[in-house]
């Protein structure tokens, strides 16, 4: 049986990757849609990129659908110092010629939820916008969530500030929506995904299963493990963040991790998006998240490499 599912991006060169990850395993991801919000680049360049990425894994069945083009209350905030001026850079891809569609991102996800015949598994790889606005405008929707994995927080460091991690970052309010929302959550931080690094001989791999998107994914991992090096974060490959998210759908014994309480900090300038997880419920609330900790880093590598073949 197949797992009907929707993501919930800001391409992104790891979004992208994640998006031909999802898109390469149809017979174990149903993929209804990929919604888009603002993130890595504004909300024109994500949408965009989304829609290259579609094109060239061939599958134009999967509508895009734009959503909210800034945060719930903070001002936009990208991440061109790692990503590039265009997201996707290091892939040398065409101009997509399918447009998105014209509803509204959060609309059709509002809609295609009441209307699912089975509960929808959510993945979420950028800021949690779009998903908190739909829970606000339909409450009710919660109970078509067959459930949430998203990329995003720590446990220790972040990597924006000390404490905070980039999706969590951008829009604290609309994951702190998220995480209260009573949810099925599965958190994948960067606990997990710095433990994930896309090492040369690792994209060597990738580029290896000889396709055009193995080919567009080893040039887009080049260019994001050459800017985490520039910018003196990572050297000798960059954390392969989001493809966590399908590779989890996909191989879950690839993870390990602990049911703990996650909170959001939305109120102190100095630890804005901080994600607090205690497995110990010290606060005597009870767990809101499986909050992933380790990751057999050469299985999901491999999982990638192999996936890319099935890409023509
Ligand atoms: C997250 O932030 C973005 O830069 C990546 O696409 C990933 O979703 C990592 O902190
Ligand atoms: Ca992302």
């Amino acid at each position: 049986m197949t797992t009907p599912l929707i993501i919930d991006c800001d391409p992104g060169q790891d979004d992208a990757v994640a998006l031909l990850l999802a898109m390469a395993n149809p017979s174990e991801l149903e993929l209804l849609g990929v919604t888009v919000v603002a993130g890595n680049v504004p909300l024109a360049r994500t949408v965009y990129n989304a829609r290259v990425i579609r094109e060239l894994a061939g599958r134009l069945d999967v509508p895009v659908l734009a959503g909210c083009p800034r945060p719930i209350l903070l001002p936009p905030r990208t991440a061109e110092y790692i990503h590039g001026e265009g997201g996707i850079d290091g892939a040398d891809l065409p101009e997509p010629s399918a447009p998105p569609e014209l509803t509204h991102a959060v609309v059709w996800l509002i809609e295609t939820l009441r209307l699912a015949a089975r509960p929808v598994t959510l993945a979420t790889l950028g800021p949690l916008t779009n998903i908190a606005t739909a829970l606000v405008m339909a409450p009710d929707i919660a109970g078509k969530v067959e459930r949430l994995v998203l990329m995003g927080g720590a446990i220790g460091q972040g990597n924006v500030t000390a404490s905070a991690e980039f999706n969590i970052y951008v829009d604290p309010h609309a994951a702190a929506a998220v995480f209260s929302a009573g949810l099925d959550l599965t958190m994948i931080g960067l606990d997990v995904t710095h433990q994930a690094r896309a090492t040369p001989a690792r994209i060597a791999r990738i580029a290896a299963a000889g396709t055009k998107a193995a080919r567009a994914a080893a040039g887009m991992l080049d260019f994001f493990s050459a800017r985490y090096a520039e910018s003196g974060r990572v050297a000798g490959g960059a954390p392969l963040h989001d493809p966590c998210v399908i590779a989890y759908l996909l191989r879950p014994e690839l993870f390990e991790g602990r049911p703990m309480e996650v909170e959001v900090e939305t109120a102190s300038a100095l630890t804005l998006g901080r994600t607090a997880c205690d497995p110990h419920l010290r606060r005597g609330r009870p767990a809101n998240a499986l909050v992933l900790e380790r990751i057999d880093a050469e299985g999901y590598f491999s999982l990638i490499a192999d996936s890319m073949i099935n890409l023509r």
